[in-house]
Order: C-alpha cells, then sequence, then structure tokens
C-alpha cells in the first residue's frame, strides 16, 4: 500500500451528464485504487451534484459494490444532464419555476459527508459546475467524459470509442437493406456541436457522404453528387449526417431549449431526407440513431481509458492536486486544469488528416 495521505480519509464520486459506457469502468478503478493502494473509504453521489442537494443520496462503494461492473454499460450511481445547484429550477407549489442557488447547501452536505475529496466524471456542463465548485473551496478532480468527443483538453474521451462502434454497426446492417432497395439511406447519429462520431463511423462505415457541423453542406450539391453516383451505376448511397451539421446560410436543427439555455438537437437527418429525395428522384429513407449510441458495453479502448482515468484521479486527489482533470495527450495520462478542459469545444478541422482521407476514398462532404 501506498503511503497513505493522512488528511484524506473519505473521498465521494459523482457521475454527471449524458450516460455513456464506460463510467462503471471509471467508479470501478477509483473506488478499488483508492481502497487497495490508499485505504480510504468512498462513497457515491447519486444523481451527479443532484445528489448533494437533499441528505443521504449517496451509495457506499466499497470493493463489493464494483465488483464486475466494468463491462456494464451506464452508471451505478445514476445521472442527469439536468438541475445545476448554481441555477436550480424550484417547482413552487402554483406549478410556477423559482430559479434558486443551492450552492451553499451542496457544499454543507460535502462537509457533512466528511468527504474530503470530490471526484467528477463529466462533460463539459458537469466540469463548468466542478469548477465553479473548486472556486468556492470544495477539493475536486475530474475525469472527461461523452461519447461526442468535444472536450477540449483531451485527446479523446472515453465512451467516444463505443459510440463509434455502435454507428458503425448501424452503417454495417443498413447497407444490405440499402443495396437491395436501390435507396439512399440517410443516417442521423449524435455529437452535439462537433462531428466526430459521424466522421469515424463514417469512415469506418464506408458512407458516401458525410455530413458534419464544421464543414457547412449545400443540399443540392449533395443531391447532384448522389444523381452522379447513381448514373454511374452505384445503385445506392449511405449519407451520414451529425445531429448538428448546418446548411450552407441555414441553421442548425433543434428540437428545444432547455431552461438554463441547451439546445437540444435532432431533426436534420428528416430535412436532409426529404430535401434529397425531392432534388434527386432517389428513393430515400431516414434512420436517427439516437440514444443506442450512448448504451451498451464499452469497448475494450474505452474499458481501458476509463480504468486509466479513474485510476490517475486517485492519485491526484492524493497529491491534493485540486481544480484539475485527467486527460489523455498521445499515449500519457496527464493532468490539466479543469478551466483548460472547458475552454472551447473541440472540432473537427475541415482541412485535417481524416478529413482529408474521407475525401481521397470519394466521400462527399456536401461542399463541393
Ligand atoms: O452529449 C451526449 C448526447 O448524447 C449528445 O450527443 C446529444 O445531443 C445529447 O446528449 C442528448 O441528450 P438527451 O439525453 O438529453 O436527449
Amino acid at each position: 500500500m501506498a503511503k497513505p495521505n493522512k488528511d484524506i480519509k473519505k473521498i465521494g464520486i459523482s457521475t454527471g451528464g449524458g450516460d455513456c459506457p464506460g463510467l462503471n469502468a471509471v467508479i470501478r478503478a477509483v473506488v478499488l485504487t483508492a481502497t487497495n493502494t490508499y485505504g480510504w473509504e468512498v462513497i457515491g453521489i447519486l444523481d451527479s451534484f443532484n445528489g448533494l442537494i437533499y441528505p443521504d443520496q449517496i451509495m457506499p462503494l466499497t470493493i463489493h459494490e464494483v465488483k464486475d461492473i466494468h463491462y456494464k454499460g451506464g452508471t451505478i450511481i445514476g445521472t442527469t444532464n439536468k438541475g445545476n445547484p448554481f441555477k436550480w429550477e424550484k417547482k413552487k407549489p402554483d406549478g410556477s419555476v423559482e430559479i434558486v442557488d443551492y450552492s451553499d447547501r451542496v457544499m454543507e452536505n460535502f462537509e457533512h459527508l466528511g468527504l474530503d475529496a470530490l471526484i467528477v466524471i463529466g462533460g463539459d456542463g458537469t466540469q463548468k459546475i466542478a469548477l465553479q465548485f473548486f472556486e468556492k473551496g470544495m477539493p475536486v478532480v475530474g475525469v472527461p467524459k461523452t461519447i461526442d468527443n468535444d472536450l477540449s483538453a483531451t485527446d479523446i474521451t472515453f465512451g467516444f470509442n463505443s459510440a463509434v462502434r455502435t454507428a458503425t454497426e448501424v452503417l454495417d446492417k443498413l447497407r444490405s437493406t440499402a443495396e437491395s432497395h436501390h435507396r439512399v439511406m440517410v443516417v442521423e447519429m449524435m455529437g452535439r456541436h462537433s462531428g466526430w462520431i459521424a466522421l469515424h463511423s463514417g469512415i469506418a462505415g464506408s458512407a458516401h457522404a458525410i455530413l458534419i457541423p464544421e464543414i457547412p453542406f449545400d443540399i443540392e450539391s449533395l443531391a447532384k453528387g448522389l444523381n452522379d453516383r447513381a448514373e454511374k451505376g452505384d445503385k445506392y448511397s449511405i449519407v451520414v449526417v451529425a445531429e448538428g451539421a448546418i446548411p450552407k446560410g441555414g441553421e442548425m436543427s433543434a428540437i428545444g431549449k432547455s431552461a438554463d439555455g441547451t439546445i437540444h438537437l435532432g431533426g436534420m437527418g428528416h430535412k436532409v431526407g426529404k430535401a434529397l429525395e425531392e432534388l434527386s428522384g432517389l428513393e430515400t429513407r431516414v434512420m436517427v440513431v439516437g440514444h443506442i449510441q450512448r448504451g451498451g458495453s464499452p469497448t475494450e479502448f474505452d474499458r481501458i481509458l476509463a480504468t486509466r482515468y479513474g485510476e490517475a484521479s486517485v492519485h491526484l486527489v492524493a497529491a491534493r492536486d485540486f481544480g484539475k482533470m485527467v486527460a489523455l495527450r498521445g499515449t500519457a495520462i496527464k493532468s490539466v486544469p479543469i478551466t483548460e478542459a472547458i475552454g472551447e469545444t473541440k472540432k473537427i478541422y475541415p482541412s485535417g488528416t481524416l478529413v482529408k482521407v474521407a475525401r481521397s476514398l470519394g466521400i462527399q462532404f456536401g461542399d463541393e
């Protein structure tokens, strides 16, 4: 056992934002490292920071609770992508909503639970909240998660690889039906304002066109491209559309907005499918892959990355290196200030390597 940090005896762990494959693998690595290496007690805070707003929203985590969870999707301690303690939407008896600041209450509950540190697993939104608590005096360490892979401070977030695996399997399965019916299949992928899932799965699944937020598309140019393929004898086409894809001179397709201003994306696949069919005359079907990209067992890659992140986050706590987030840089796990992690959304460079590779293969981006 490593020399225990005498100041630290008990730590908390929380999972926030949309779930993704690999969360349980991080939880397991944290509990095993904290227990075996340092002899600390670990508790899970239920449903992200919400678990610190009300008393007893916790789950003791011993080696027993984390046994055999490494391959399970979701999170055993729950999550939410709603509810910011600094801007809590409190329902009043008359049904109206009042915005209240519960951050002091969270700090009090943190003290009351006797926690010496909190490991916060989450994406951009969750890390922003973690940073606010760090600035209020809570010792936090972040772990980057999201299927979208859009956190700029790390090369890869865990969950992304598994989402790409699922999205690619979908493309593989749609191929035979597209081919048999000589149809265009339009497939909408998640990813918010970045096209990472669409681009990676589109290349891995050999799509014929990929529309991503970073490269605004012209629907007429895309329709012409698909007609050209058909004239050359290619009887079917697969078009991957990132949910955040943007038509030239147009806007993203949103299906709603949260009180905190978060835009819920969706609908671009159907818009593209309808317009393509009208313009090209080719029979078209649309599929929205949706939340299965967040489900299922993590890939081996994500299990290892999640495990490395979990282990490294415990050592950061032991070193009392708070306000930091673990990150993958090349092949090494490093730590970066959370401020850096939430600075900007990581986007695809339109002239970057993977886009070039895709273009060399003849994949269209609708901008030609
Ligand atoms: O950030 C992960 C993500 O799955 C995005 O790709 C997607 O836009 C969003 O969450 C969906 O969120 P919800 O679970 O609220 O529908």
